[in-house]
């Protein structure tokens, strides 16, 4: 298992995994122990009295993989999942641990209750931890951070920053990623025809339920491998960048810049709605990153916008000569763990001190390049008030020549099918928590006063 291994953990099988049954099994294996891993550890101690600090990283690997095979595969046969995962031992020079496997493994397979599960405080008939119709009663007396595998210092975040009952709903909505939204290109397609063309190559979408003209679509490996995507005709973008972006595209106007953009997400749909007088610039760090950009704008067909290395937190510009700044800054991006589980064990709560450090130099900078009037849109896919409101609020309160623009003075998206109230703070910043069918952002628009 390529986290536990230390390596990068890759939405993409391994080449040599050709058949898509396979290369489907493999991702949602691997993504659901990821996403599981700290119940299924305390499972694994539960039956075999050793901690995961005491086992060798394949065996730890193998063990996980077997229990939610158990617990969260329905589709896997709970013989096949112990005798594979035993027999698997023996590729990974793990032959010894076979039998201490098989005997874990069949214990907790005992153990297993039918579902649905519903201890705690979840409702009745309510799936859960994710599980899919399976479930250990020992689940019941772990806390709410074991049992839906998160760390303690990130629950604890939510429940002081959103209320008990959010930080439940963030993290139950964590593990029940269903798949992803896609932008639809509509200067060359409609929806419909979209989802008509997507269905012929047996990708079912459906209308998205927050926003008029998006699709969402559980079916994410075939996806990019599709004629109508190799054709330019979506994007896949979470429908909360697709809010936003819908909500802020109409006060960007004259020369641009987006300084964080690759691999061009935001910019590709800025470009693409081809606002008249818009002059938009891409920049991002890592000059490698610049290719993905390019590659975006020319199989959507959008308009080229010029591309440049640069550190936003040092603009190459001069001060006072843009109209616009778009700021999609790195961040921890703990509101994105739907999508990228293993994010909740890569990131530490220390990080957040270091993400803001380098985000408030950026707004800072943003704010010099712009001209008086011109407006910088913050934004972040994390849920964290440190990187979110602390740095537009420490912002505004050192640099007195800016203010925030509120979003509820800005019409909403058109298409949006929720109350806009709901997705602004009191403070008047955009911030839509992980459920359902969305990711996290956060979105403040700050305007340079006129002088
Ligand atoms: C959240 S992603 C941007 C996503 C992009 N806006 C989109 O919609 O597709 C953040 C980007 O910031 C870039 N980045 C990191 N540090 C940076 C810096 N100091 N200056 C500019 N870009 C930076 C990263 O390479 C990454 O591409």
């Amino acid at each position: 298992m390529v986290f536990l291994a230390g390596g990068d953990f890759s939405e993409n099988p391994p080449p040599r995994i050709t058949h898509e049954a396979d290369r489907r099994l493999y991702v949602h294996l691997v993504r659901t122990t990821i996403r599981h891993l700290r119940l299924l550890d305390e499972i694994a101690r539960l039956f075999s009295g050793r901690g995961h600090q005491e086992l060798d990283r394949p065996v730890r690997a193998l063990v996980l993989l077997g229990l939610a095979q158990l617990r969260f595969l329905d589709k896997v046969a709970a013989y096949a999942a112990v005798n594979e995962t035993v027999e698997a031992a023996g590729f990974l020079r793990a032959g010894r641990a076979k039998g201490w496997l098989n005997g874990v493994l069949r214990k907790a397979e005992r153990e297993l209750k039918p579902g649905p599960f519903s201890p705690g405080r979840e409702k009745p008939g309510d799936e859960g931890t994710g599980g899919e119709g399976k479930w250990w009663p020992q689940e019941a007396s772990f806390s709410l951070a074991i049992r839906t595998s998160h760390p303690d210092w990130l629950i604890a975040r939510w429940e002081k920053q959103f209320g008990r009952e959010a930080a439940e709903g963030i993290s139950l909505a964590n593990n029940r990623y269903e798949g992803v939204t896609l932008r639809v290109e509509t200067t060359r397609v409609t929806p419909e025809n979209l989802a008509r063309q997507l269905e012929g190559q047996a990708i079912h979408t459906e209308p998205h339920p927050l926003l008029e003209g998006a699709l969402r679509s559980g079916q994410t490996l075939g996806l990019l491998a599709s004629r109508p995507f190799q054709d330019g005709l979506f994007y896949v973008q979470d429908v909360s960048s697709q809010v936003l972006m819908g909500w802020v595209a109409g006060l960007l106007k004259g020369k641009v810049l987006d300084a964080c953009a690759a691999p061009g997400g935001k910019l590709t749909l800025l470009a693409g709605r081809g606002a008249a007088g818009l002059e938009l610039t891409g920049m991002d760090l890592h000059p490698g990153r610049l290719a993905d950009i390019w590659v975006n704008q020319n199989r959507l067909g959008v308009p080229h916008t010029p591309l440049a290395a640069g550190d936003g937190a040092r603009l190459p510009v001069s001060s006072g000569c843009l109209d616009g700044v778009l700021l999609d800054v790195p961040c921890s991006s703990t509101g994105m763990i739907r999508k990228y589980p293993e994010l909740k064990w890569r990131k530490v709560e220390a990080d957040l001190a270091r993400y803001s450090l380098l985000q408030e130099k950026m707004v800072l900078e943003a704010g010099r390049v712009l001209k008086p009037g011109g407006v910088m849109v913050y934004m972040t896919c994390s849920l964290e008030t440190e990187e979110n409101q602390g740095v537009v609020n420490r912002f505004l309160t050192e640099n007195k020549e800016f203010t925030r623009i509120s979003f509820r003075e800005v019409p909403p998206p058109p298409g949006l099918k929720a109350d806009p109230a709901g997705l602004i703070t009191g403070e008047g910043d955009f911030q839509m928590i992980p459920g359902q069918d969305r990711m996290g952002l956060y979105g403040a628009l700050i305007k340079k006063n006129e002088v």
